[in-house]
C-alpha cells in the first residue's frame, strides 16, 4: 500500500519524507488554509520535496472554472494532480483533464457508484473519505473497500486513496484489505511508529550489555 501525507505542512513532510516511507502528498483547502501562506508557493515547494503526486484543489465549483484553474495548477510542476470534487460539474472536468492527461483525484467521494462513475471519468485517484463515513454511522473503511471492488471489476486506471484517516486502526484495515493507496495525517504516522514493546525492549537490550561491560 502507497502511503501519502496529508498535511500542507512543510516541515512535516519534509520529515516524513526524510524517514523515506512516503509517496505523495494531498492537500485540500482546510488543509492549506491552516499554514496560512500562498496556495501555489506551496504545492511547488511539496512537489520539490516528495517527487511523487501532489493534490491540489480547485476552488471553482463550475466546470469551466474547474477545467481553468486545473490547468494551471498542472503548469506548476509536473507532479501535482489537479484534485476536483465530487459533483456532476466536476466529473465534466475530469473528463476534460483527463483527455489532456492531466492527472485528477476526485475527492469528497462517500460511495461506490460514485467512484464508479470518477473511474469512467478518467480520474487518475479517487478519494473516498473513511473518517467522515465513520462520523455519520457508516463503516468508512468498507466503503472504501467497496469503490475499490469496482474500481478492480472493471480494470480502470484509477487508485483509490482512503482518505479522511483519523487514527492508527483505519490504516491498519487498509492495508488488510489491499487498498491501493491510504493518506494519513502526521500524526498517525508517528503513532504508527511507536510500540511500547519495542521501547521497552531496546531499553532492555542497552541494560544487559552496559552490565556485561562491552
Ligand atoms: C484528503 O484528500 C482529504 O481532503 C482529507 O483526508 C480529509 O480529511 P478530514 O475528513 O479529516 O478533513
Amino acid at each position: 500500500m502507497k502511503i501519502f501525507l496529508d498535511t500542507a505542512n512543510i516541515d512535516e513532510i519534509r520529515e516524513a519524507a526524510d524517514i523515506g516511507v512516503i509517496e505523495g502528498v494531498t492537500t485540500n483547502p482546510s488543509l492549506i488554509a491552516k499554514e496560512g501562506r500562498d496556495f501555489k508557493a506551496t504545492v511547488k515547494e511539496i512537489c520539490e520535496i516528495v517527487h511523487g503526486p501532489v493534490s491540489a484543489e480547485v476552488i471553482a465549483l463550475d466546470w469551466e472554472g474547474m477545467v481553468a484553474e486545473g490547468k494551471e495548477l498542472a503548469a506548476i510542476n509536473e507532479y501535482i494532480v489537479v484534485k476536483v470534487p465530487f459533483t456532476k460539474d466536476g466529473i465534466k472536468a475530469t473528463s476534460m483533464l483527463a483527455a489532456e492527461g492531466i492527472d485528477v483525484n476526485v475527492t469528497l467521494v462517500f460511495s461506490p457508484n460514485q467512484a464508479l462513475l470518477a473511474a469512467k471519468a478518467g480520474a487518475a485517484f479517487i478519494s473516498p473519505f473513511a473518517g467522515r463515513l465513520d462520523d455519520i454511522g457508516h463503516d468508512g473503511i468498507e466503503i472504501v473497500s467497496q469503490c475499490q471492488d469496482v474500481v478492480l471489476n472493471y480494470d480502470y486506471e484509477a487508485e483509490i486513496i482512503a482518505a479522511s484517516i483519523r487514527h492508527t486502526e483505519h490504516v491498519r484495515r487498509c492495508a488488510e484489505v489491499g487498498i491501493d493507496v491510504a493518506t494519513i495525517p502526521f500524526k498517525v504516522l508517528m503513532q504508527m511508529m511507536k510500540h511500547p514493546l519495542t521501547d521497552i525492549g531496546i531499553d532492555k537490550f542497552l541494560e544487559d550489555w552496559n552490565k556485561a561491560n562491552q
